[in-house]
């Protein structure tokens, strides 16, 4: 019987949220993959059987492999190198979802809509929270004022946060990248962790200035939200780690990265460091026009622990899809679900402010 969710890398940081919040949902439904049976063997132990272990590489052939055969829905939480897995899925007409923050791989997944909708898959992209939440919030400000022209998107991390390894090695993969984001309706080519812009979080975090970083929101919703001008920017809870972040990058001591060794060394200290707090920020600074007139709306959101709240969402949408009859195709998050029935249901862990 095809009822089965399998969570590919159900055993790292976020898919073990992932795992444990359906695994209440579905009890004896949920499979956590990944190479190394030993470890999901033991995952599994602690959730006291209700989650199911399976030894699986993605990176592999699955075409014809029967480890697919009784499931229903896959939710990826790990970078892939190509397409040929979510493809194997698809052709089997298994749902899928991608909490992947790569853009390379999210245009590549785009590319199959018309192979999902021939099979009768769903597959959902942009979950989590940047993509994920970010999408949902500037969908939310583009509602309330009803013509939206430009949205700035930031993101605060925490330093004291757990960061997975996978989570980690994007971060410092795109510090020293150039990318497109779309300005007045023009590409225009900017670089990671450079033109810093001040933007208020909250009262109690204040005014943090963000460096732009390539997150695949700003390249999304200009096309799914009929946006002419977004970007995505980052900082750290530590104003000082951020600022020193930032004359290093400004000096060109973060080439450094592109050397195998100092950037295994890097990843190590970040995966082993913690020198803040858990806290997470998102703050929307949208522009548009609301009744004929210019209007400015600001949201934004706090709260702590972004690996689980990415857990939260991905597994949201997991049991929604699964529950739900949802149209074939490939979709972003935004595309196919409303900020209210996401947003409600996190308002136990995060804090919303609107204005
Ligand atoms: N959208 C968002 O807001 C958001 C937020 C955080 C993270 N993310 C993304 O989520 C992903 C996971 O992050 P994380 O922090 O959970 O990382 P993590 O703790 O390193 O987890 C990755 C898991 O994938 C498994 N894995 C790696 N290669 C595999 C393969 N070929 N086949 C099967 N399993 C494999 C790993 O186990 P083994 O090595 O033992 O196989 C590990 O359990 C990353 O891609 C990250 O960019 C997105």
């Amino acid at each position: 019987m095809k009822d089965k969710i399998l969570i590919a890398g159900g055993y790292g940081n976020v898919g073990q949220v992932i795992c444990s919040y359906l695994a209440e949902k579905f009890p004896g439904k949920i499979i956590a993959a990944g190479r190394n049976y030993e470890k999901a063997d033991n995952f599994s132990k602690t959730t006291g059987g209700a989650v199911l272990p399976m030894k699986l590489d993605v990176a592999e052939n699955h075409e014809n492999s029967s480890l697919l055969d009784e499931v229903l829905l896959v939710v990826m939480c790990l970078d892939q190198k190509d397409t040929r897995f979510i493809e194997a899925c698809i052709r089997r007409g298994i749902h899928y979802i991608d909490i992947t923050a790569s853009y390379k791989l999210l245009s590549d997944i785009e590319a199959m809509a018309g192979l999902a909708e021939q099979n009768g898959s769903t597959a959902v992209l942009s979950v989590g929270i940047a993509p994920g939440i970010t999408n949902i919030l500037v969908k939310h400000c583009k509602q309330r004022l009803g013509i939206l022209e430009e949205a700035y998107i930031n993101l605060l991390l925490g330093l004291g946060d757990e960061h997975g390894k996978a989570a980690i090695e994007w971060t410092v993969d795109n510090i020293n990248t150039t990318f497109d984001v779309v300005e007045n309706g023009n590409l225009q080519k900017v670089r990671s962790f450079e033109d810093g812009k001040e933007s208020f979080f909250s009262e109690k975090l204040g005014k943090r200035m963000a460096y732009r970083f390539d997150f695949t929101d700003q390249h999304v919703l200009p096309r799914t939200l009929n946006i002419k001008t977004v970007s995505t920017r980052l900082c750290f809870d530590s104003v000082i780690f951020t600022r020193f972040f930032a004359i290093l990058k400004k000096l060109g001591v973060l080439n450094l990265l592109k050397l195998k060794n100092f950037r295994r060394l890097f990843v190590k200290v970040f995966e082993n460091f913690r020198l803040g707090s858990d806290i997470f920020a998102v703050a929307v600074d949208a522009i548009g026009e609301k009744e004929g007139k210019r209007a400015e709306y600001h949201c934004s959101i706090i709260g702590h622990k972004e690996g689980i709240i990415t857990g939260k969402v991905a597994g949201l949408v997991a049991e929604k899809i699964y529950n739900g009859a949802y149209a074939s195709g490939v979709f972003h998050i935004e595309q196919l679900f409303e900020p209210e029935e996401i947003l409600k249901e996190l308002e136990e862990n995060i804090e919303i402010r609107c204005s």
